[in-house]
């Protein structure tokens, strides 16, 4: 008889990744059935870099049109020509994508940008916002503190002035780059996607930073915390469009480099241990077209990250390890 449970219980283990491929091979045929891949209007906030570039690239390849957004000039113009070899390499013509300089926080930058979807595309279909900035310094290290004693003491003993505006200032670079950026994309794009297309979906690239504290993350992580708390209520509020929210660990690449703060990376090379920004890339897209709520990047964060409510010494231990800080 228990012989008889557990071969039971052996097989429908083993209907379970089944059972999983067969729902996300149906679910993409959905989109695909509404959205044809060759149709598809994609927008990518954020893509003349990094993570955002290798999903265009992507698009470009699967015959997408694509529209490539970043505040370099020089750099949106160089992958949106790079995204034109890979569509014609492919057998899709080099008409279908465009490079857009603009600042996604800034108003009169995105609606221009709008007006220039509604012209080109009359309208859009996927929304990518992979836009973001770094900042890698403890705060007190931004207010111009040293922290000793298990961060109980200090040189000099208290903030300046100066040094507490410069937190302040630091932090609303930050707020700009992973709040307000995403809130202005939300407000621009949000009815346009929803009055033009016929599978509305926003993908927003957050961080496992912003699920688990980190040292030397105060800032980023505060802030990056911030767009995926908007963008899950922005979900309930507009049902009818697929929202996506993409939690990666560590990505490799130069993201370090663009730090509102400044300041010395203390965690190993990036580009030697994180994810790499195809592989990233990749599952971006496959979760846009099955419709996926919630990715975490690398799987095992979605009950690893839970970690923290159970055991939270464990986690912060682990942390100070990972972002090599000591106090
Ligand atoms: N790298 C990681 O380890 C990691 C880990 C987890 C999550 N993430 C998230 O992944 C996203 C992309 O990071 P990445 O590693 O690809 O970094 P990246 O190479 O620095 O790319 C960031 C992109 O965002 C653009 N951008 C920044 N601020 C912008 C603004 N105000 N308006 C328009 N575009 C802006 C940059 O272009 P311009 O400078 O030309 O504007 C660049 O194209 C970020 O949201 C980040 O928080 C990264």
């Amino acid at each position: 008889m228990a012989t008889g449970i557990s071969r039971q219980g052996l097989a429908i283990l083993a209907i379970i990744p089944v059972f999983v491929t067969l729902r996300r091979l149906w679910l993409r045929s959905r989109r695909v059935l509404k959205v044809a891949k060759i149709d598809e209007r994609v927008l990518i906030l954020g893509a003349s870099s990094g993570i955002g570039r290798s999903i265009a690239h992507l698009y470009a390849e699967r015959g997408a049109r694509v529209c490539v957004v970043g505040r370099r000039r020089e750099k949106v113009e160089e992958v949106a020509e790079e995204c034109r070899a890979r569509s014609s390499a492919y057998g899709y013509g080099a008409t279908r994508v465009m490079g857009v300089a603009g600042d996604f926080a800034d108003v009169d930058d995105m609606v221009r940008l709008r007006t220039t979807l509604e012209t080109e595309w009359q309208g859009v279909d996927t929304v990518i916002v992979a836009a973001g900035v770094s900042a890698l310094q403890p705060l007190m290290a931004v207010a111009g503190l040293e922290a000793h004693s298990k961060g109980s003491k200090f040189v000099p003993p208290k903030a300046t002035k100066t040094g507490i505006q410069r937190a302040v200032d630091v932090s609303v670079a930050a707020t700009r780059g992973n709040y307000v950026g995403p809130l202005v994309a939300a407000i621009t794009f949000i009815p346009l996607l929803s009055a033009t297309s016929a599978s509305p979906s926003i993908l927003l690239v957050s961080s496992l930073a912003a699920l688990i504290p980190a040292p030397t993350r105060t800032i980023y992580a505060s802030t990056k915390a911030a767009s995926l708390l908007l963008y899950q209520a922005l979900s309930i509020e507009h049902p009818k469009i697929n929202f996506t929210f993409f939690i990666p660990s560590t990505v490799e690449g130069d993201f370090r480099a663009s730090a509102v703060d400044q300041g010395p990376v203390r965690e190993a090379d990036p580009n030697k241990h994180g994810l790499k920004r195809e592989d990233v890339a990749q599952r971006c897209i496959e979760a846009v077209d099955t419709y996926e709520k919630t990715v975490f990047m690398p799987r095992l964060m979605r009950p690893g990250h839970l970690l923290y409510w159970i055991w939270p010494s464990f986690v912060e231990w682990r942390a100070r390890i990972k972002y090599n800080f000591t106090v």
